[in-house]
């Protein structure tokens, strides 16, 4: 058998599942998602679900990953073929999701584009001009391919010299840009009531399907519910701390999802703009931020959306990967083929989910493609598939096998295996049970 190909060094790694991590889902999602939930409360229920829930997830996905050395179906199936589905559901939300998710970063890789011709010329033309991009049924569908060809380029190099190398580079790049706005916003008149909004909580506000938002939510940012890590881990080396590399994914991408509100709110409020703005949020905040810089702000606005570019990128090769990977272990295969066949059909779904916010194309209960691809994902099979993952380790795998994995044989100090084992084993399955029924109950009410 060949040997599996494994990562570079250990911070490619951090690099590499943290690049998977920090993506549109902090900067494009998260502000949008917290003005639709009514900001603190909600900002404060994801916060403890990325601790407690997040992190636990992950550290699982790690573990199961690298025992099994195999990806997200391969995992479950080389263990009981009766646990199958629950990695063929991670596959399908991975399908589902790039059916979305390059359309974003096709706006994203265009606004790059859009900022060096001349954007921020007419700050008072920037929402409208957003709305008419979007609707638009060709040029998006453009700017989705070519983002798309980006993954492909990535992800047929293999793991260590594409993705690696990509998330190495440019995340900390990110890091740096986000910084600079938070800053910028955070100076402008008024900008102390967006930093209220995002922080004091309003418990008023919270009910069922707010909650769930913040579930599905700290599920989507931190990759997890899909496999998505298990492939990751599975090309870890044994040698590595799993509880360290997980803690440190984890506290990397709050931080960015942090910074992102805080690059977002300050400066919407301090323009009198609407916090429940919905997807446009950062295309529209950032360019409007920036445009009375002159000269200095075209280039920070430029510098953001090559940043958020990158930051989507290196989230969607992963989602790409999970697909590709179940293609190289489960179907046998070349690399190649797996990329180009699963691109295809992405692409297919992209065109739909891209049309659909124009009006056009077929409708479910009402809704078009786009968001019905990101309301199934996002509300309901990643949050299942993190609690099939957390049933599955708690109940099927042996605890004595996990713990060798989790601590290296003991070698880590791991103090709190057995509150983690239960969270995985009892209070993490049920908790997630609870607020997929409430919050879905919400919903159709
Ligand atoms: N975490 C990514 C983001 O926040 O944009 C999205 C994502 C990537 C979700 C990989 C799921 C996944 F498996």
């Amino acid at each position: 058998m060949e040997k599996r190909e494994n990562w570079g060094s250990k911070i490619g790694f951090i690099m590499a599942a943290a690049g998977s991590a920090v993506g549109l889902g902090n900067i494009w999602k998260f502000p949008f998602t917290a003005g639709n939930n009514g900001g603190g409360a909600f900002v404060l229920i994801y916060l403890i679900f990325v601790a407690i829930i997040g992190f636990s997830v992950m550290l699982t996905e790690f573990g199961v990953g690298r025992r099994r050395q195999l990806a997200a179906v391969g995992a479950f199936k080389s263990v009981d073929k009766r646990w199958t589905f629950a990695g063929v559901l991670g596959v399908l939300s991975g399908f589902l999701i790039m059916g979305f998710y390059p359309v974003v970063g096709g706006w994203a890789l265009a606004y790059v584009f859009k900022v060096g011709g001349g954007l921020l010329s007419n700050p008072a033309a920037i929402g409208d001009s957003f709305g008419a991009f979007i609707t638009n049924p060709s040029t998006p569908l453009m700017w989705m391919v070519l983002y798309l060809i980006l993954n492909v380029v990535i992800v047929v190099k293999g793991i260590s010299s594409g993705i690696e190398k990509a998330g190495k580079i440019l995340m900390p790049l990110l890091f740096g840009i986000l910084i600079v706005i938070a800053i910028k916003g955070l100076t402008l008149p008024g900008a102390m009531a967006g930093m209220e909004f995002l922080f004091k909580p309003d418990f008023s506000k919270v009910n069922g399907s707010v909650v769930l938002a913040a579930l599905g939510q700290a599920f989507f940012s931190l990759s997890l519910g899909m496999g998505c890590m298990i492939t990751y881990g599975s090309y870890l080396s044994k040698k590595e701390n799993l509880v360290q590399n997980a803690a440190i994914v984890t506290a990397m991408d709050t931080a960015v999802a942090l910074l992102a509100g805080i690059a977002m709110f300050p400066a919407m409020f301090a323009f009198g703009m609407e916090p429940a703005a919905g997807p446009g949020l950062v295309f529209v905040v950032v360019p409007t931020l920036f445009a009375e810089m002159g000269a200095m702000g075209s280039m920070f606005a430029l510098m953001f959306f090559v940043a958020l570019t990158v930051a989507a990128l290196t989230s969607s090769v992963s989602l790409l990967e999970v697909v590709v990977a179940f293609l190289i272990d489960e179907k046998q295969f070349s690399r190649k083929k797996a990329v180009f066949s699963s691109s295809t059909v992405m692409a297919l779904l992209c065109i739909l989910a891209s049309l659909s916010l124009g009006g056009v194309g077929p409708k479910l209960f009402g809704t078009g493609a786009f968001d019905v691809f990101d309301l199934l994902t996002d509300k309901i099979f990643l949050a299942i598939g993190g609690m099939l993952l957390c049933i599955f380790a708690g109940w099927r795998l042996n605890k004595q096998d996990l713990y060798d994995e989790i601590t290296n044989k003991g070698e880590i100090k791991f103090g709190m295996f057995d509150t983690w084992y239960a969270l995985v084993k009892y209070v993490i399955p049920i908790t997630i049970a609870l607020v997929a029924i409430s919050g879905i109950r919400q919903g159709f009410e």
